[in-house]
């Protein structure tokens, strides 16, 4: 009995000790658990604050989960929405990169302003054009910026009509600037408004206009005397055929002169048009130079000008034969107009550094210093009549110009009144 009682109170101890030890173990099990998905909570807290904070590179990892309860789902949704936020965020700061790139580098102006016209955002290119710095110029308005009134009233309608509008206006600070400018209302916030640089478009106008009204006063000259010619031819070529005759030989060279004129005017256009293509070809400089000067020879022989060439057998150039050609003669023509009988004309080449510099000197008049700057302009002459006395058309030079250019080379003159004048231009030598 008091064993049965004893190994009743035993086993009665037993069970009590292990009921009381299952229930420590639960209880440390529940507080594992407990401590655990605490811990896998306050990571999600942690990573989300990260977040929160713009800084989406922590990923949430779970050490020791199974990988199916609730909050692996939850770490899983967490993950691939800061993927995709990651992923649009990338996508938004390339946009803006690209958009960045065309606001810093277009050759337009960009200006944006607020409501009260103040700028906010300026571009490099509308700078340049308003001739500012950025930090002098944020914050100001548009009057304040650019001087200029009715820009300031356009923009200033724009914003109030919401509606878009454009005009042409001059800068006036500094050199002329002319600007074509467009403004667009942002709503709600002001407007934008882009610049065209249109300045060297009107230069080109004006260059065209000028270049039109000299063309049609260089043909009217010859036509004026033409026509009195021939009045006169009519009128007395009867009774007085010397004069009929005198008169023929004027009207011959006038229409000469005006063939000239107008062979010279499609060169040019055809020059500047670009439908005068290079052809580079290899070949022995001093026989092109030759057969060019061919033809200018009895014009030299009758005012007794002595014409050399002293171009050495082996200079091979990489040139346009037919531009080459009309440079020397160019050149060349000139140097017999504007030398005085018995002077000389030396064409002479050197070449060094792939590159063939071919100069024709006259001993002639010279060209006053004021106007060597202008000479390769068209239809500019330093002495008008004694171009027009000599057949001349004032175009030569801009047409050797264009032709030298063309090939990659310089044009240039040096000359000394009364004593000569050298030209000199460069074209490429054959390579090596
Ligand atoms: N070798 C030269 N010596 C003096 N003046 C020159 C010479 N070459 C050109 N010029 C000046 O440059 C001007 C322009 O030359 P160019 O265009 O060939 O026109 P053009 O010979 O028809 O007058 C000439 O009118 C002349 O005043
Ligand atoms: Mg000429």
């Amino acid at each position: 009995m008091y064993i049965l009682s004893r190994n009743k109170g035993s086993e009665t101890l037993l069970l009590l000790t292990l009921c009381l030890s299952n229930s420590f173990l639960v209880a440390v099990l529940v507080s594992l658990v407990v401590y655990k998905t605490t811990q896998r909570i306050k990571n999600i807290n942690t990573i989300l604050r990260s977040y929160a904070m713009g800084n989406l590179a922590p990923k949430a990892r779970w050490v020791g989960s199974t990988g199916d309860d609730d909050i692996d789902e939850l770490a899983e949704l967490l993950n691939h929405t800061a993927e995709v936020i990651r992923q649009i965020m990338d996508e938004l700061s390339r946009e803006k990169s690209k958009l960045q790139t065309i606001f810093d580098k277009a050759d337009d102006g960009f200006i944006v302003v607020d409501k009260e016209s103040q700028i906010n955002l300026i571009n490099p290119a509308a700078l340049h054009l308003i001739k500012a710095e950025a930090s002098q110029i944020i914050g100001k308005t548009i009057i304040e910026a650019t001087l200029n009134h009715d820009l300031s009233k356009l923009v200033e309608r724009v914003i109030k009509t919401n509606t878009a509008g454009s005009l042409q206006i001059e800068l006036p600070k500094g050199e002329p600037t002319f600007l074509n400018v467009y403004a667009a209302p942002i709503e709600p916030t002001g407007a934008l408004v882009v610049m065209h640089d249109i300045t060297e478009a009107k230069r080109i106008d004006a260059i065209r206009r000028d270049f039109v009204s000299n063309v049609s006063h260089e043909l009217r000259t010859p036509l004026a005397s033409i026509r009195v010619m021939a009045e006169t031819i009519a009128l007395r070529g009867k009774t007085h055929p010397h004069v009929s005759e005198e008169f023929a030989q004027k009207i011959i060279s006038e229409v000469d002169r005006l063939t000239a004129i107008s062979n010279d005017l499609l060169d040019l256009a055809q020059i500047e048009a670009g439908r005068r293509n290079i052809r580079s070809e290899e070949f022995v400089l001093k026989e092109t130079v030759e057969t060019a000067i061919a033809g200018l020879v009895p014009k030299a022989e009758q005012k007794a000008i002595e014409l050399s060439i002293r171009i050495p057998d082996h200079i091979v150039v990489n040139a346009d034969k037919g531009a080459v050609h009309q440079i020397i003669t160019n050149l060349v023509d000139n140097a017999v107009k504007y030398t005085r009988p018995s002077g000389s004309i030396t064409i002479t080449a050197t070449e060094s550094n792939g590159w063939v510099s071919i100069s024709v000197a006259d001993t002639g008049i010279g060209i006053p210093q004021e106007d060597i700057p202008r000479i390769f302009e068209r239809f500019y002459r330093v002495d008008k009549a004694r171009s027009r006395e000599s057949g001349g058309t004032g175009l030569g030079l801009s047409i050797v110009k264009h032709l030298v250019e063309m090939q990659g080379g310089k044009v240039n003159v040096e000359s000394q009144l009364g004593k000569g004048s050298v030209f000199t231009f460069t074209i490429p030598a054959k390579s090596s």
